[in-house]
Order: C-alpha cells, then sequence, then structure tokens
C-alpha cells in the first residue's frame, strides 16, 4: 500500500492534470493499492489539513482539462518560516499532517518557489518528489517544463492576430508576453509569431536600437512593426541601477507595465502609431497542447515509478532529451535563464530580428 498526498502550487498552468493524472495512472496500473490524498489549494491545504481522498476516477477525462482539479495558490517561502495570524508554525503543521497520514511521499507540482520550500520538506524528513511546471520555462535542472509549450502557443496565436490589424493599419504594435524575470517564453512565441524585435530580461535594450530597427523597416516600405516584449524587460539604463534606486523608479512608475513605457517611447521618437496588447493570464489558461500532454503524462509516469521504487528527493526533469532524476538541493533557489550568447538568439540575429542592444 502507497499512501500519496499531493498538492499544486503557484500560478496554475496548463496540462497540471494531464501531470497528476500520470502520476496516478502509473501507479494504478501497476497493481500497488494505493491512496492518493489531495491537498487543496497548494501548501495551503498541507498547513491547515485540507485534503480530499481521491480515487482513479477523479483524475480520469482530465488529461485535457486546464488549470488544477486541486487547485492552487501562492505560499511565499519567505514566510514559510513566519507563523500564521494565529502563530501557528507552518512547517511543523505540514510535518504534522505528512505524519497523521502516515504519507510515504508527497508529489509536488510546481515552479521556483514551489521548490524552494519543497527541498525544505526534504531537508525536514520528509519523503517528496516534484514535477516541473511554469509556462516561463525558468526551472534551473530541466530543458523543458510542461506549461510551457501551450503557453507560446497561445502567446504566438496572439502576435499573429496582432498581424493582420498591424498590417491593414501600419501601426507598431508590442505584445507583452509573461515570463516573469525570464524571455523564454517571448523568445519562442516571438519567433514563431515573426516578431521583428524581440525585448527580454535577459538582454537590456537600448530605445535607441529599437527605433532604429523600427525606422530601418520603415525605410525598407514596411509599413508595421511587431515587438514580443517580455513582462520583465528592461532598459539597459534601468539594468545599470542599483536595486536600491531600481526600486525607487518602479515606487512612482506611472505606466500599467514596461510596453507602456516602451510604446511611449517609440511614438515619441518615430511619430508612428503604436499600441500595446496584453495576453496575460489567457497564457496560462485552456487545454494544454498536444506536447504538453505528452510531455506532463511522461513525466508523471516517471514519477509514478519513481514511488513505486521509493526514490525520493528529486525533481522530474528533462535533459537533452531523456527523463531525468535532478536533486531537489540542486533546483531549489536557482534560475534557468536565456543564455544572450546562446544558438537560438545567434540564429533570431541572423533572421534579422532585433534585441535592441
Ligand atoms: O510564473 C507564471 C506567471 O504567469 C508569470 O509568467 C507571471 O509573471 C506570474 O505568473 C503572474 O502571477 P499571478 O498569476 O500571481 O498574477
Amino acid at each position: 500500500m502507497k499512501r500519496i498526498g499531493m498538492l499544486t502550487s503557484g500560478g496554475d498552468c496548463q496540462a497540471l492534470n494531464a501531470a497528476m493524472r500520470g502520476v496516478v495512472k502509473c501507479l494504478t496500473c501497476s497493481g500497488e493499492p494505493v491512496e492518493i490524498y489531495g491537498f487543496l489549494e497548494g501548501y495551503k491545504g498541507l498547513i491547515y489539513g485540507n485534503f480530499r481522498m481521491l480515487t482513479g476516477a477523479d483524475f480520469s477525462g482530465i488529461l485535457t482539462k486546464g488549470g488544477t482539479i486541486l487547485g492552487s495558490s501562492r505560499t511565499p517561502f519567505k514566510l514559510m518560516r513566519e507563523p500564521d495570524e494565529n502563530g501557528l508554525d507552518k512547517v511543523e503543521a505540514m510535518k504534522q499532517n505528512y505524519y497523521k497520514l502516515r504519507l510515504d511521499c508527497l508529489v509536488i507540482l510546481g515552479g521556483n518557489g514551489t521548490h524552494k520550500t519543497a527541498n525544505m520538506l526534504r531537508e525536514e524528513g520528509l519523503n517528496v518528489v516534484t514535477l516541473p511546471k511554469t509556462i516561463d520555462n525558468d526551472l534551473w535542472g530541466t530543458d523543458m517544463t510542461f506549461g510551457f509549450q501551450s503557453a507560446v502557443n497561445i502567446a504566438t496565436d496572439c502576435i499573429d492576430c496582432i498581424h493582420t490589424t498591424a498590417a491593414s493599419h501600419g501601426r507598431v504594435f508590442i505584445v507583452e508576453v509573461m515570463g516573469h524575470k525570464v524571455g523564454f517564453l517571448t523568445l519562442n512565441a516571438g519567433m514563431a509569431g515573426g516578431a521583428d524585435i524581440i525585448l527580454i530580461p535577459e538582454i537590456p535594450y537600448d530605445i535607441k536600437k529599437v527605433v532604429d530597427a523600427i525606422n530601418k523597416r520603415s525605410e525598407r516600405g514596411s509599413k508595421f512593426t511587431i515587438l514580443a516584449v517580455a513582462e520583465g524587460a528592461i532598459s539597459k539604463e534601468d539594468a545599470a541601477l542599483s536595486k536600491k534606486e531600481y526600486k525607487k523608479k518602479m515606487a512612482d512608475y506611472k505606466y500599467p507595465s514596461v510596453s507602456y513605457e516602451i510604446a511611449e517611447k517609440i511614438q515619441k521618437k518615430t511619430g508612428l502609431d503604436v499600441r500595446v496588447t496584453v495576453p496575460g493570464h489567457t497564457q496560462r489558461g485552456g487545454s494544454p497542447c498536444p506536447y504538453d500532454r505528452v510531455f506532463a503524462s511522461r513525466l508523471g509516469a516517471q514519477a509514478g515509478r519513481m514511488i513505486l521504487n521509493g526514490e525520493y528527493g528529486f525533481m522530474v526533469g528533462y535533459k537533452n532529451r531523456e527523463i531525468v532524476k535532478v536533486p531537489l538541493e540542486d533546483v531549489a533557489g536557482k534560475l534557468k535563464m536565456v543564455e544572450p550568447e546562446s544558438d537560438i538568439i545567434q540564429e533570431a540575429k541572423l533572421l534579422g530580428i532585433s534585441f535592441g542592444d
């Protein structure tokens, strides 16, 4: 008999359900009796003992379903060691619930913050297996996270739709893409959608270079320009500020997001009509794309296999086209970013894409 606790934490994304289904299918197909405790709304469920007992039937028909059947929430790692408003020790509470239910392990699906807490629980002596979820693809130790490809599809669709209007009206269009502090999503959606300029946090931009790229297109007779701008894009000047100076700038920031600041500057310097489109959380929504369904199912199956073998303390990752076990202590607290010198950036530049650098 295996007693498994499962939770999804942090921002949701596509294929969370597919991954959980993969774990459960593997366990149930093995013939080993299994009890599944689904903790609701992420770590909150584990802290407050809020769970539902689930059976194989709960995981049936969810391969294609977006979101998470368990619900999710953000429980910042930095607050985990602080008592809650009633003085409850959250880490102790999570351990108590784990032991009270006599769990063999926890299966935790999440991104960067989630992995810090998962690793802390491992250090506290709990058996933990994790699965890499995030549309940002910024988890260290895995080449790919599930959710990412689905989000690339949505952001690309958005750029595709903008293309026609940009062409009809001869405008400059900025599509602001999610990704938090990294540019994988913007880079991939930007290239897939044929963006002319791609701005990502890893390559601080110079607004003059951005304007030059737009002007060059105008001189060549192109009536419109599409920019894919990461929500975390940063100018060279801002990147040179100290943390304190940057914080001060952001405290007085008058724009809803970075794209609006860039739009205003482009408009002033070129006189062109500039519009901003922000697909926002649509990028995390809807049904997972086929790649993510397969990928999340594979990761889930391997997590199930690890549980059957009693192998704990790992994230199931993907490296060089193979599913791998990555020690949690190696994942926690590290960010994977786009390498400015990587092949894909060089190839994008060969295609004439400007990064504003
Ligand atoms: O990490 C996923 C993500 O969608 C980021 O791309 C984005 O910055 C953030 O979450 C948005 O968070 P929230 O859903 O809390 O607004």
